[in-house]
């Protein structure tokens, strides 16, 4: 099996790699393919793969290379793991939308509208010369903002499906509080990415026993902890919400915060200078500790998951994943990406039924549907209009005079990336 990572010499590259050595028996990768087109970078991050391999006695081969065609050609499954603009555009993207007083952030927001836009185009060119290699190549987004990419990437026919940690993250949580391994948890996950809520934890499978009130009831500090949100409206909720969800249940008290600390992109851009200097030391030869301070916990354990069931190799039967929702939630669009349990093999993802949505998580789908299709449709044309129109459609913007500002900003700082602009 061969396996090509676009975005190889991401600093997150070990995690990955480590996840390929540990679980060899539900993903056998003979070739792993590492394509970036920083060569420093690729250097150093293929060093310390290779070395991850050798001290877990893994048999497949590490190849790095600049170039995408070398890459991709045989490939099995292409993940992609890019950033357009590198951190320095994401500090851009947390940054500006705070003159506004709106909340900055990587796919949130105004700053998310700007990564999309940036990204899109990128993704697609990667995607259709991947489909001229190989037709058959499944590709896997883990590039951001997941539901946007993931849609424009199936709207244009490709094989694809959009992946993210949040949900493998609950589930690792959730298993350690109730004393069960992970397999056992299954969680009750809908929205779209970024945008999810966790509405029941079944124990044993999607027809389990609902443990999630005992859960509240007896961690529900802890995991209100985690989410930097009130216990009382965990329990007047009742459900979940991811930590995106802080975003908008308490966006304002987000945005003072914001704007007193560091961006989070400054503080990935000081740790990934340290875990670069750590990759170059020949003696380290497993994922660094400091990785554990980003946000990708579990990502190599989701990744592997779905490529097993993808390419016929195992994996767990339901899976949470970023794919086309068919009626799945009745109230959006059947070509709408959702964020949902999905039975997958290899002809793909197809999403489990879901329970009736109460209106309070439903309408703020709705309208984040709106603004992802909106907001592809930018990425996909252009025009400072489009812009306009995408922001004015966000839940966190809607007024007409910070979409126009936001529209002048984001353009302004991502002209570079912007072909129309
Ligand atoms: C989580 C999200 C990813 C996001 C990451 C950011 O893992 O699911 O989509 O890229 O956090 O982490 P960072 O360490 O870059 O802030
Ligand atoms: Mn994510």
């Amino acid at each position: 099996m061969k396996l090509t990572v676009v975005g190889g010499g991401s600093t997150y590259t070990p995690e990955l790699v480590d996840g390929f050595a540990r679980l060899r028996d539900t993903l056998p990768v003979e070739e792993l393919v590492l394509v970036d087109p920083a060569a420093d970078r690729l250097d150093l991050v293929g060093g310390l793969a290779r070395r991850i391999f050798a001290r877990q006695d893994h048999p497949g081969r590490i190849v790095t290379t600049s170039v995408l065609e070398e890459g991709i050609e045989g490939a099995d499954a292409v993940l992609l793991q890019l950033r357009v603009g590198g951190q320095a555009a994401r500090e851009q993207d947390e940054t500006w939308p705070l003159d506004c007083g709106c909340v900055g952030q990587e796919t949130t927001g105004a700053g998310g509208l700007a990564k999309a836009l940036r990204t899109v185009p990128v993704v697609l060119d990667i995607a259709e010369r991947v489909r001229r290699a190989n037709p058959d190549a499944w590709i896997i987004d883990f590039t951001n903002p997941v539901g946007i990419v993931t849609r424009a990437l199936l709207q244009a026919g490709h094989k694809a499906v959009g992946l993210c940690n949040v949900a493998i993250g609950f589930q690792r949580k959730f298993a350690g509080m109730l004393g069960v391994t992970p397999g056992e948890v299954h969680l009750d996950h809908v929205g779209l990415n970024h945008l999810t809520w966790e509405t029941a934890v079944r124990l044993g499978g999607p027809e389990g026993e609902d443990v999630l009130p005992r859960l509240l009831s007896g961690y529900g500090d802890t995991i209100a902890a985690d989410l930097h949100l009130p216990r009382p409206l965990l329990d007047r909720l009742g459900v979940v919400p991811s930590y995106y969800l802080r975003y908008y249940y308490a966006h304002d008290e987000v945005v003072r915060e914001l704007k007193t600390k560091p961006s989070r992109a400054a503080e990935v851009a000081a740790m990934e200078r340290r875990l670069l200097e750590m990759y170059a030391d020949p003696a380290l030869d497993e994922k660094p500790e400091l990785l554990a301070k980003r946000g990708g916990a579990y990502y190599s354990e989701a990744a592997v998951d779905l490529a097993a069931g993808l390419l016929g190799g195992g994996g767990s039967p339901y899976q949470v994943v970023n794919t086309h929702n068919r009626g799945t939630l009745p109230f959006l669009p059947p070509d709408a990406v959702i964020e949902v349990q999905a039975a997958v093999g290899q002809k793909g993802a197809t999403p489990l039924s879901v329970p009736a949505v109460d209106p309070l998580y439903a309408g703020l789908m709705a309208q984040v549907t709106a603004y992802e299709e909106l907001a592809l449709d930018a990425a996909l044309r252009g025009g400072r209009d489009r812009v306009f129109r995408t922001l004015l459609a966000h839940p966190l913007i809607g007024q007409y005079e910070y979409a126009d500002t936001l529209t002048d900003q984001l353009i302004a700082h991502n002209r570079e990336h912007l072909a129309w602009s």
